[in-house]
C-alpha cells in the first residue's frame, strides 16, 4: 500500500514538474545583473532587465522615483533592457526597473553613474580614430569616444557684442571631448588662418583694434571623431560719430501734481559716450539768495540738483529719471535736463505745475463742517 502510494506521489511528482515547466506564473529573473552600473558622458547605455514571464511580463521603468514616459525623449524602453542615448550627468541616478504579469511582481534596482571621458582622458595624446558611427566606437586606447561640448557656457553667452571702434574683444569656444577636438574659426563664410600653426587648439579668437570693416559673424567650429559642435558671435564695430548727445523721446514733459504728492520727470540721451546727464531748475527771479550757489545761463538762474544713476540700454541710449517728492509750492517751475560729453551738450525743459486744488477743497469742507 505504501509502496504504491510512493509511486504515485512520485508519479504526481514528475506531473507536477513537467507541468510547472508549462505553468503560467510569476515573472523571473533569467541571468544576475549588477546593481552598480556605469555610462560614458554623450554615450548610449542599456540598462539590463533580463526579466522573463509567461504571460509575457509588462516592464515599467522608474528613475528616482519617476515613471520614465514619453517626455523622456533620449529614453527607450527596450524588451528586455532601458537604452539611454547620449548620455549626460543628469541620468546618473537610481533605476528600478518593474516587472509584472499578472501572476506577480518582480523589481531590479540599479544605480547609474556617469562618467565625463572628457575630463579623464584630457590629458592623453590624441588617438587616432576613424569616423564612421557615432558614440559606440572605442578609441586605440580603449576610451570611448565622446562627442565636443563647450565646456564654458556661461562664458559664451553674449552673442551679440557692439563695439567701439579701437577696442578689442574675446571671443571664447572652449571645448572638450574625446579625441580631444580640433577648433577653427571663421568670419562669416571665410576660414580665418591661426596664428601660430601646430601650437594648442586656439579656443580663444582675440580680436584686437577693431574697425568697422570687422564688423561680422564670428564662428568656431568644433570637431571629433565623434561629433560637431558650432557657436556664432556677431560682432557689430559701431563708428564714434563724435556728436553731442542729442535728446530723444518726448521726456521730459510738463507734469502737474497734487500738492504732497511725487512727481517725476525723465530725460532720455542718445550718445556714443557714456554722457553726463544733469537736472538743473530755473530760479524765480529774486530768490536767488535762498541757494548756496546758482548758474547763470544768459541771465538767468538756474540751481544744480542732485542726479541720481545714469541707466545704460541696450539701444545705445541713456536714461535718467528725476523724482520730486511731497511737492510743495516751491517745487513749481521749470526744470531743465542737460546732456553732455566732450562734444558738446543738448538740453530740454519742462515745467511742473503743484496743484492745491485738493488742500483747497480740504479746507473749503473744513469751513463747511
Ligand atoms: C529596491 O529599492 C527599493 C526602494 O528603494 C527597496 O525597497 C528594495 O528593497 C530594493 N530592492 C533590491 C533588490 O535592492
Ligand atoms: C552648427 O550647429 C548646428 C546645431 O547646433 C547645426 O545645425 C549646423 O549644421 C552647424 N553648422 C555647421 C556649418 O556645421
Ligand atoms: C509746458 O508748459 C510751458 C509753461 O506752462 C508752456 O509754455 C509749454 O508750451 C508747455 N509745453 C507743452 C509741450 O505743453
Ligand atoms: C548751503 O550751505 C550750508 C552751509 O554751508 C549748508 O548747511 C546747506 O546744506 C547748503 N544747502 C544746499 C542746498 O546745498
Ligand atoms: C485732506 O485731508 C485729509 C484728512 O484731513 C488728509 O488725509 C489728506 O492728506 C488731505 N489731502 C491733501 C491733498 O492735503
Amino acid at each position: 500500500m505504501y509502496a504504491t502510494g510512493n509511486r504515485l506521489i512520485f508519479y504526481l511528482g514528475i506531473l507536477v514538474v513537467l507541468m510547472s515547466c508549462e505553468a503560467r506564473g510569476p515573472p523571473w529573473v533569467s541571468r544576475r545583473v549588477d546593481e552598480r552600473q556605469t555610462a560614458r558622458l554623450g554615450r548610449t547605455v542599456r540598462l539590463p532587465c533580463p526579466v522573463e514571464g509567461d504571460p509575457p511580463p509588462l516592464i515599467l521603468w522608474v528613475k528616482d522615483g519617476r515613471n520614465v514616459n514619453q517626455g523622456y525623449s533620449r529614453y527607450r524602453v527596450l524588451k528586455q533592457s532601458l537604452k539611454i542615448k547620449e548620455v549626460e550627468m543628469e541620468d546618473a541616478g537610481v533605476y528600478i526597473c518593474r516587472v509584472t504579469n499578472g501572476f506577480g511582481s518582480i523589481a531590479l534596482n540599479f544605480t547609474l553613474i556617469v562618467i565625463d571621458d572628457a575630463v579623464v582622458t584630457q590629458n592623453k595624446p590624441p588617438p587616432v580614430a576613424e569616423p564612421n558611427a557615432e558614440n559606440i566606437l572605442q578609441d586605440p586606447t580603449g576610451q570611448p569616444w565622446v562627442k565636443p561640448r563647450f565646456s564654458q557656457p556661461t562664458k559664451m553667452r553674449r552673442r551679440v557684442l557692439e563695439q567701439p571702434v579701437g577696442s578689442s574683444v574675446r571671443l571664447k569656444c572652449l571645448a572638450s571631448g574625446n579625441p580631444p577636438p580640433a577648433i577653427s574659426w571663421w568670419k562669416d563664410h571665410t576660414r580665418l588662418v591661426p596664428p601660430r600653426q601646430g601650437k594648442r587648439p586656439q579656443w580663444t579668437l582675440t580680436l584686437k583694434n577693431l574697425q568697422p570693416q570687422d564688423s561680422a559673424k564670428y564662428t568656431c567650429h568644433v570637431s571629433n571623431a565623434a561629433g560637431h559642435i558650432n557657436a556664432t558671435y556677431k560682432v557689430d564695430v559701431i563708428e564714434r560719430t563724435n556728436s553731442k548727445p542729442i535728446l530723444t523721446g518726448t521726456h521730459p514733459v510738463n507734469t502737474t501734481v497734487q500738492f504732497g504728492g511725487t512727481a517725476s520727470f525723465q530725460c532720455k540721451v542718445h550718445s556714443d559716450v557714456k554722457p553726463v546727464i544733469q537736472w538743473l531748475k530755473r530760479v524765480d527771479p529774486g530768490t536767488e539768495g535762498r541757494y548756496n550757489s546758482t548758474l547763470e545761463v544768459g541771465g538767468q538762474h538756474f540751481v544744480v540738483l542732485p542726479t541720481g544713476d545714469v541707466w545704460s540700454r541696450p539701444d545705445g541710449s541713456y536714461l535718467n529719471k528725476l523724482a520730486i517728492v511731497k511737492a510743495r509750492e516751491e517745487d513749481a517751475g521749470m526744470y531743465i535736463c542737460l546732456g553732455a560729453n566732450t562734444m558738446g551738450y543738448s538740453f530740454r525743459s519742462a515745467y511742473l505745475t503743484v496743484q492745491l486744488g485738493r488742500l483747497m477743497n480740504n479746507i473749503s469742507l473744513s469751513f463747511f463742517f
